[in-house]
């Protein structure tokens, strides 16, 4: 969703926030904004559109030392420059920028418009600086009118606020969103994600619901929600500054497809000790002792733990239920005697699955939270945490997330299994199947550009592996190329959706498994008669010499790691042929942590 970036210190705060607002454009980008405090005065400055268009707008506003920036991804008002953050208090005594939404705000809006308050946004953010203007004439004292606030604000907000009078202070407010304060030499900083200030530091300090921060150029001061003091060590992170770099790629994108091999390789490392899953042995226990296993997720980590149910019931044969987090948060299903709960969520601050955790917590279940960032918030609120390792990912589409997340429940189905699998050996007959299909990604383009590019519509079949992996792929083509996708179980779609089938649509069909692959060649038959074009994408060992794209062979199981790299670069091309932005397509944010 939005992103903040706050700095106070001896460099230029201007070039620190718009590098720090750049790495996070991903999270969410239709406007953006910049404040900086200087002689008693606040000067602001918003634009809609990319973070380039607000660079060029103060190209020629002077050096200041404190400031804060936002990226906007619009929930309350349209994408405008009045819309857009920093919001500015009614007498211009206070600016901020906001992250997440006020349930109550407009009771207190009510309350200051009968006190003479004027707005000029839709926004529920600026209702919160002019609360804080209001209390802050009265009190004096902005610790007091942050800790009043607090007291009367509802909702999510993750705020970054500057006072106009208060040249060497920055203040930063955490409630259910994230944030972050960075720690420097000269300078302190605040910020959405670790990747917003780690050209400046690699040393963080955590900031937990209903706490505030009095930032200054060398101290961070930590505060409950009562305005008590509160001590917490720094850590250092192991994200890398590289790390974020796209290197000689065009997109993200295409690096972090790229990167799929070296994801399988790293989570290897980690969790295989002499052929051996090497986790916290109490964890190991909670695993193995469930009498069913939950995952919740949202998106592309549902569809792994789809494949994850899959693999875990074939091979430790225990019972998998596979629960979206927007839904499992508002019911809960009949829970079996010894449940475990498995989060997977690559940021780690999916807003659905957070509340599905609370709940799940409230009940006094432990949960365990699979994901990508180390230290965020479903990782801090779960009992346990195993890291994906697959370094940032930075486009909105994700891929190697997807694959890591796989590969972690592969290794745990097998730890479980009677007659395990051999995963050294298997997985890096993956890694050999996805390097050759990125060696041929440009077969994969101009079966693209023959066959799928023109399309309005377009549908994934697959059955069993296939199908869950038609989910993925469906959603790959539909988030970045905009063709309406669907993936289909190939033996349902007699059951009505064939009606959709017109002559052309592209029907691409997923065939990896034995067992199913002549009922999926049926299917695709079908369609055929009804002239739609169909599109075989096929393991070597179900194979037909004219199948449209031929994948090595892998062990059955693990098909679904190197059959969703052709998926992912099949979206790739359609987006890049329609000119499309890849790594920020529309409409979308990376880290959605809002209900
Ligand atoms: C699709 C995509 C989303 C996310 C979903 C959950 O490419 O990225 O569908 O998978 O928003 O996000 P996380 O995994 O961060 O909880």
């Amino acid at each position: 969703m939005c992103g903040i970036v706050g700095y106070i210190g001896e460099k230029n705060a201007k070039d620190i926030i718009i590098a720090g607002l750049k790495t996070l454009e991903y999270r969410g980008y239709d406007s953006s904004g910049i404040a900086f405090v200087d002689n008693g005065k606040i000067d602001v400055y918003r634009e809609v559109g990319r973070i380039t268009n607000l660079e060029d707008l103060i190209k020629d506003v002077p050096i200041a030392h404190l400031g804060i920036g936002h990226t906007r991804w619009a929930t309350h008002g349209k994408p405008s420059k009045e819309n857009s953050h920093p919001h500015t208090s009614m007498n211009k005594m206070i600016t901020l920028v906001h992250n997440g939404v006020i349930e109550n705000y407009v009771e207190i809006k009510n309350d200051l418009v009968a006190k003479g308050y004027t707005f000029s946004s839709e926004t529920d953010t600026e209702v919160i600086a002019n609360y804080l203007e209001e209390e802050y004439k009265k009190t004096n004292d902005m610790k007091q009118a942050i800790v009043n606030m607090m007291n009367d604000l509802h909702g999510a907000y993750a705020l970054g606020i500057l006072c106009a009078d208060q040249q060497d202070a920055l203040y930063c407010v955490k409630n259910k969103t994230p944030m972050l304060a960075g720690v420097g030499t000269g300078f302190n900083m605040i910020g959405s994600d670790a990747m917003a200030m780690i050209k400046e530091t690699n040393k963080f300090i955590e900031i937990n619901d209903l706490e505030f921060l009095i930032v200054t150029k060398d101290k961070i001061n930590i505060f409950d929600k009562e305005g008590n003091s509160i001590n917490r060590d720094a850590f250092i992170s192991n994200v890398n500054a590289t790390d974020i770099n796209l290197g000689t790629f065009p997109h993200y994108m295409l690096k972090e497809i790229n990167e799929q091999p070296t994801v399988i390789r790293t989570l290897l490392s980690k969790y295989l000790c002499d052929g051996k899953l090497n986790i916290d042995q109490e964890l190991y226990q909670q695993i193995e002792q469930a009498d069913r296993l939950y995952i919740i997720a949202s998106g592309t980590s549902m569809h792994a733990g789809l494949v994850g149910k899959y693999l875990i019931e074939e091979l430790a044969k225990k019972p998998v239920e596979v629960h979206l987090g927007s839904e499992f948060g508002y019911h809960l299903p009949l829970i079996s005697e010894k449940p475990l709960f498995i989060f997977i969520t690559q940021s780690g601050e999916t807003a659905d699955s957070r509340v599905a955790l609370q709940l799940v917590k409230q009940q006094g279940y432990k949960a365990l939270t699979i994901t990508n960032v180390e230290g965020s918030t479903l990782s801090r609120e779960a009992d346990y945490t195993l890291l994906l390792h697959a370094g940032p990912e930075i486009a909105v589409a994700s891929t190697k997330a997807y694959v890591a997340q796989v590969t972690l429940l592969a290794l745990l189905a097998n730890a479980l299994a009677d007659n395990p699998i051999d995963m050294n050996l298997e997985l890096n007959k993956v890694n050999v199947a996805i390097d050759d299909i990125i060696s041929r990604k440009e077969q994969i383009e101009k079966l693209v550009k023959d066959k799928v590019i023109t399309s309005r519509n377009c549908f994934y079949l697959g059955r069993n592996l296939d199908y869950y992996v038609a989910l993925e792929a469906a959603l790959k083509l539909k988030e970045i190329s905009y063709i309406q996708t669907e993936g289909f179980a190939s033996g349902e779609l007699k059951h009505g959706t064939i009606a959709l089938i017109e002559k052309g649509t592209p029907v691409i069909g997923l065939i990896t498994q034995e067992k199913i692959a002549l009922n999926t060649r049926s299917a695709l038959q079908e369609v055929k008669a009804r002239e739609a074009t169909t599109i075989i994408i096929a393991q070597k060992k179900v194979a037909n010499n004219d199948d449209d794209f031929i994948i090595e062979n892998t062990h059955h199981l693990l098909s679904p790691l190197a059959l969703v790299v052709v998926g992912q670069l099949i979206a790739y091309y359609a987006a890049l042929l329609k000119g499309y932005d890849i790594d920020k397509p529309r409409n979308l944010a990376k880290s959605v942590t809002v209900e």
